[in-house]
């Protein structure tokens, strides 16, 4: 087995698409080893060359190909194949098709096009699983499983009903609870019993906003529910190995932190469409969604898969510019990640991705522009096997709460034309980054103890107790920043009274008493006070949301600047405790933020990783190990930048001279 000692590189080997064709699997392994791949997944796609006839298993094929790579020191990532079934299968069980939120069955086609609570699937794929395990699961080349592939979706099926029932029932106990809390008798929608709740559906009820959150929550869970009915099925054929699913970008779907006890591993695909904006934009965005996915466990990840070339999914197919893949490449590195993986070592002959890029592409050489950065990166990663050894501390979090993002986005009002939860959550993350602080992404049941400042924005609903968690942080001496539009509803989507953020007035020292919507296009600006010199410039703009506040024991630091509310308070600072908690009323510019959120940090006793500022679009990441510090600088612009680097042995890259596009600075101290 290779040792985990390694960063893995490698990604998805689709080896029984050319099964006819030795010689090309005898290259393909030659050229992985020229890349310095070390690691590959297989049978993600394979079901039905796996059993071509119900419980008849062809698994010659696997094992001669596992065997082939051991020789070859290279690893296994064995998927178990549920994300796309054989056609047999729905031919002879139709009830494993999903049915739609219109109640109707859908056809074969697809991948993931099967009911996640249907027992004939759970049946079937516990059994291939069973035997997968019993023929691979003590491989030496199998280091990992990997669940399925990319979950999503939901099913409306009969059987999804009935398991809808029951989980509210486990939720509420009685139908009256049930009633309470979603508010029933508004339009007279009160039910008498749990057997007459049926899912949403367009044909039907919508707009009951309980019943919708309900259900994007049952949806969720019983996703996992069968994500670990298959890892039961891995357990008891035998295998200890650990498992991995692979998680999507800003995935609405799933709540991702919900799967972080039964995985021992989180892993993603990161598919950014770079270079439509300026990159330094995409790269923090694709750097917000891997400390996401870090902070799921608050572990290393892996990246599972990224495209080596141009994505053929994407409204247009964009070339990486040179350099490129190996910066992205080592963003995940820099963020937590334990592995470079993509998606896909060779591009299929036919099918949806026939022009996806590949390391080896139909040309079939590795004299090809993309095989040499792939080479490249390979001995990057080798330069820093050492970081296995690493974990990231972050001082700064933002809170990020999918089950918010839920309801604030399900519901009608204060903007049915767009609240942009994840563009302001982005802006607060954007605020810390600017500064070189590696940030955690938190949900509301998460911990705050190891951090010294918080940002929640449009904490819109408040659950598992995060009043009574933020009023200890800032008592204990946190720095918390908290935005309009927070503290709203409790955890059924219903209005809390007596004023908000709820419970947290006098901890924000102030009453938020009415939110204004504002036109696409319609701005105001925030303006700020004389004793705020931290805030660089006069004005600045804001749009979407301006909030209409009430300061009691909060000092204000910035005014709105046009309207009937011109001159009212729209940011304030409180102390409250040994700590200070920022309020900001209003959706306003990024640079704003970097402002405020540059003096908050500097109030806090946060060490700066880096001297001497951080130019525009350059990112700093931090991973530590028992005996060093590894420091990693990133320039995502497409031209060099100067900055002082700090001292150390550099593993990679140039700190000598000035960062070159799209380069990467690794120093060691
Ligand atoms: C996803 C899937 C892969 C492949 C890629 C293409 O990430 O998991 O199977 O379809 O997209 O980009
Ligand atoms: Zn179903």
């Amino acid at each position: 087995m290779i040792e985990m000692t390694n960063l893995l590189h490698g990604g998805d080997y689709n080896p029984e698409q050319w099964l006819d064709s030795p010689k090309i699997l005898t290259k393909d392994i030659q050229y992985m080893k020229e890349a310095k791949i070390n690691t590959v997944s297989l049978g993600i796609f394979s079901w039905s060359a796996l059993e071509p006839e119900e419980g008849h298993y062809t698994f010659d094929w696997m094992e001669k190909i596992i065997n082939r790579l051991y020789e070859n020191g290279i690893s296994v990532i064995l998927a178990t194949p549920s994300a796309s079934k054989p056609k047999w299968m729905t031919d002879r069980y139709p009830e494993i098709l999903r049915v739609d939120e219109t109640r109707h069955r859908n056809l074969y086609g697809f991948r993931h096009n099967h009911c996640y609570t249907s027992p004939v699937y759970r049946e079937k794929i516990a059994m291939i699983n069973t035997e997968l395990v019993k023929r691979f699961g003590h491989h030496p080349a199998v280091i990992l499983w990997h669940i399925s592939n990319e979950f999503g979706g939901e099913c409306h099926c009969p059987l999804c009903q009935q398991a809808f029932r029951k989980w509210l029932k486990d939720r509420y106990h009685t139908i009256d609870e049930l009633n309470k809390g979603w508010c029933t008798t508004f339009w007279s929608h009160t039910y008498q019993s749990f057997d007459q709740i049926e899912s949403p559906s367009p044909r039907g009820e919508m707009a009951l906003q309980g019943l919708t959150l309900a259900w994007k929550r049952f949806v969720s869970d019983q996703t996992l529910d069968y994500v670990k009915h298959e890892i039961k099925s891995i357990r008891e054929a035998g295998s200890k190995l650990p498992v991995t699913m692979n998680m999507m970008y800003d995935f609405e779907g799933l709540n991702y932190y919900k799967f972080a006890d039964c995985l021992d591993v989180i892993s993603w695909d990161t598919y950014p469409t770079w270079h439509k904006y300026p990159d330094k934009f995409i790269a923090m965005d694709n750097g917000m969604q891997h400390d996401i996915m870090r902070s799921v466990k608050k572990k290393p990840f892996l990246l599972m898969e990224s495209c080596p070339s141009s994505t053929n999914w994407q409204s247009v197919s964009k070339l990486k510019k040179p350099g490129l893949l190996e910066a992205a490449s080592l963003q995940a590195v820099a963020h937590g990640s334990n592995s470079v993986l993509y998606f896909q070592i060779r591009q299929s002959r036919g099918g949806f991705e026939k022009f996806h890029g590949a390391v080896i592409d139909h040309y079939g050489g590795n004299d090809t522009r993309v095989f040499q950065e792939v080479k490249k990166t390979g001995e990057d990663l080798l330069a820093l096997n050492e970081l296995t050894q690493t974990v990231m501390k972050s001082e700064a979090a933002v809170i990020y709460d999918w089950e918010n993002r839920w309801a604030m986005e399900g519901s009608a009002g204060p903007r049915n034309k767009g609240m942009f939860y994840k563009e302001t959550a982005e802006k607060s993350y954007a605020a810390f980054r600017r500064q070189g602080l590696n940030v955690d992404l938190l949900d509301m049941e998460q911990e705050l103890d190891d951090y010294k400042i918080v940002a929640a924005p449009m904490l819109y609903m408040f659950r598992a107790g995060f009043e009574e968690k933020i009023r200890a942080f800032v008592e204990k001496g946190g720095t918390f920043i908290m935005t309009y539009w927070s503290g709203i509803v409790d955890e059924n989507d219903r209005c809390f009274l007596g004023g908000t953020p709820h419970q947290l007035m006098d901890v924000m020292g102030l009453r938020s008493t009415e939110i204004d919507g504002l036109y696409d296009g319609e701005t105001n600006h925030l303006i700020p006070e004389k004793k705020a010199g931290f805030l660089q410039k006069k004005s600045y703009q804001c749009e979407h949301l301006c909030e209409l506040l009430k300061v009691d024991s909060a000092e204000i630091l910035m005014t709105y600047g046009e309207d009937f509310y011109r001159g009212t308070p729209a940011v304030t600072v409180n102390r409250f405790g040994k700590g200070k908690a920022y309020y900001i009323g209003a959706d306003v510019e990024q640079i704003c933020y970097d402002d405020l959120y540059r003096y908050a940090i500097s109030e806090t006793t946060i060490q700066m990783p880096v001297e001497g500022g951080i130019p525009e679009g350059v990112e700093v990441t931090t991973r530590v190990s028992k005996e060093h510090e590894y420091v990693l600088v990133q320039n995502f612009n497409q031209e060099a930048v100067h900055m002082d680097l700090p001292e150390g042995e550099c593993l990679v890259g140039d700190a000598s001279d000035a960062l070159p596009a799209f380069g990467t600075v690794v120093i060691k101290r």
